[in-house]
């Protein structure tokens, strides 16, 4: 999986992906996940499809193949997401998504999947990240491409009251409490009223 990526087209998208003046958080420049460079390098974003997918595998060891561990663990996650959003929001329908901490668009493109009709933005400050997913994703035909953004998710430069739905799936784990504080405090302030917020992360 890794080589593919490396050998792809990768990097010219990456070169129109990436804010050269995005100001990095202190938190993000620290070596992280037994990287030095921490989310910002290219053998990060080639490993973390692989490293996601056995994350996944450790959690439903009998799920065979291993996409099905995935699968199973998204599926639940996004019918509670449904079940919340029919309840809570009037029944309207979800029209536009943003997946704040998207790193390679797994939870894009699932929540892409879920809600068919709506329009994604997937955010994230790895350009790296972003452009794994955004070079996978331009050979689809998907009737709204999904819009890939980097940029910090606590303070997006997205207009206020645009998202039906925002999620933060497996973010704030990795994030110090004042980030966090940051990130929930702008997906409240992008959030059409009755919209939901998904906060997931392992407990
Ligand atoms: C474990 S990954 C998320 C996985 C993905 N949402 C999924 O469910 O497959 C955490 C991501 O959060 C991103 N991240 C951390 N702090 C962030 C911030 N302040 N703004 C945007 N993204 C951030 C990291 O770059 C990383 O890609």
């Amino acid at each position: 999986m890794t080589k593919e990526v490396l050998e792809s087209d990768v990097y010219e998208v990456f070169e129109r992906i990436q804010d050269p003046n995005l100001v990095y958080p202190d938190y993000y420049l620290n070596p992280f996940h037994a990287y030095d460079e921490g989310n910002i390098s290219w053998l990060v974003a080639v490993e973390t499809e692989p490293a996601t997918m056995s994350i996944a595998k450790r959690a439903i060891p009998e799920a065979t193949p291993i996409e099905e561990a995935s699968q199973i663990i998204r599926d639940n996650w996004l019918n509670v997401i449904e079940e919340h959003h029919l309840k809570y929001s009037g029944n309207s329908q979800v029209n536009d998504i943003l997946d704040i901490g998207c790193s390679i668009g797994v939870s894009t493109r699932y929540l892409t999947e879920k809600f068919p009709s709506a329009q994604a933005v997937g955010l994230d400050l790895s350009s790296y990240f972003l452009a794994v997913v955004a070079q996978r994703e331009e050979k689809l035909s998907r009737p709204k491409p999904i819009r890939w953004v980097h940029a910090n998710g606590e303070a997006t430069g997205l207009s206020s009251n645009s998202f039906d739905l925002v999620s933060l799936a497996y973010v704030c784990h990795e994030c110090p409490a004042r980030a966090i504080t940051g990130l929930v405090k702008e997906a409240f302030k992008v959030l059409r009223p009755g919209g939901t917020i998904a906060l997931t992360d392992n407990s």
